[in-house]
């Protein structure tokens, strides 16, 4: 039977040279060169002043937070609608996310709602670009600057995505990507922080990796972990980076494709603020028949995922409150096999399954 998978990486010639170049040269740990090649090229592509690689994106967050000087009794504005890394690093710092909600049909998080949960301790707000698609940058900005408060850009999804021609990640004090490999560019696992402050940069590298002085041998001075990035990683990463724009175009023609075919009664699209250039990772729908669709689909051999559970809905973070837009996309959000790799036969054959879905409904 067909199968065609969500996501997978596209993996070329280049990325099969790099890795092979590093392997062949011993060149595999966090010591070698393609980590400083790949966080070099990285910081300048995004022109900013450093960049940090991770072994993760969610170890990203984490350092970010850690650097910030995020501690218990904390407060940090996070979306309900992300991924439950965003608000396991805030919980992970021993500091209390304060969720907010969602747009209507935008998984982004509602910056009208931002103001109205900040309290005396509130220290950051981390926001998260979904989907591809940048939050409004100009409304949280405000917000931030008005209470003195530190934004941190969660970018894992959305490599490449622009708000106003101002690349995602520029915008706050300090942002997080992921390479995982469903992302638009990938290490297979890994992640990094960007920002111009030397000091934040400074700290995050320490904390990465045992805060190993090697001008003090085995004097540590701060309580710090193993969040490394391999060479092997590197290598993957920096010709991947090479390839970025290829790899953003290709999901965005993927994207397109689907907005063009499935103007169907039944289906929704994210609405996209204006004078966004998006950044596809995921390709959703919005649908009251999700369940159904995601099985008829699955049976016919098209794999597909149906998008988060809002964080207050789960064991760690359970609690009541007004999200009712995260609660409605919840239920309604699958997203669709959106890989670079998706050839234009395969996505005709997914759209035509969802056509069949609704005749037949
Ligand atoms: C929005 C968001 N933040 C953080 C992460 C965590 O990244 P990683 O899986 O590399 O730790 C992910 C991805 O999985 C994500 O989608």
């Amino acid at each position: 039977m067909k199968r065609i998978p969500l996501c997978e990486p596209d993996i070329s010639a280049l990325e099969i040279n790099y890795v092979t170049r590093a392997v062949k040269n011993r060149e595999i740990s966090s010591g070698a060169s393609w980590v400083k090649k790949f966080e070099k090229t990285f910081a300048q592509k995004f022109g900013v002043k450093y960049a940090v690689s991770t072994n993760s994106g969610g170890s990203a967050l984490f350092l970010a937070l850690k650097a910030l000087g995020i501690k218990e009794g904390d407060e940090v504005i996070v979306p309900t609608f992300t991924m439950f890394a965003t608000a396991a690093a805030v919980t992970n710092c021993g500091a209390k996310p304060v969720f907010v909600d969602c747009k209507k049909n935008n998984p982004n998080i509602d910056p009208a709602k931002i103001a109205g949960k900040i309290t005396k301790r509130t220290k950051a707000i981390l926001i998260a670009h979904l989907y591809g698609i940048p939050c409004e940058m100009e409304e949280i900005m405000g917000t931030a600057k008005k209470h003195s408060l530190p934004v941190i850009e969660d970018v894992a999804e959305a490599h490449g995505a622009k708000m106003n021609g101002k690349l995602c990640g520029t915008f706050g004090k300090i942002s997080c990507f992921s390479f995982y490999a469903s992302k638009t560019m990938t290490s297979g696992e890994g992640g990094m922080i960007i920002t111009n402050e030397k000091k934040l940069a400074e700290i995050a590298n320490r904390l990465k990796q045992y805060d190993i002085n090697p001008k003090k041998p085995y004097i540590h001075e701060l309580v710090s972990w193993n969040m490394r990035m391999s060479g092997l990683e590197a290598a993957l990463g920096l010709a991947q980076l090479e390839r970025m724009l290829e790899l953003i175009e290709k999901r965005n023609r993927v994207s397109k494709n689907y907005e063009k075919s499935l103007k169907l009664k039944g289906i929704e699209f994210f609405q996209v603020p204006k004078n966004v250039g998006t950044s596809n990772w995921l390709f959703t729908i919005l649908t009251k028949k999700r369940d159904a669709l995601s099985e008829f689909l699955l049976k016919n051999g098209v794999e597909t995922k149906k998008v988060f559970v809002p964080m207050h809905k789960l064991k760690p973070y359970l609690q009541k409150g007004n999200f009712k837009n995260a609660e409605d996309l919840s239920v309604r959000g699958i997203s669709l096999p959106s890989a670079t790799l998706l050839g234009k036969k395969d996505q005709d054959y997914v759209v035509s399954k969802i056509k069949e879905f609704y005749a037949s409904e």
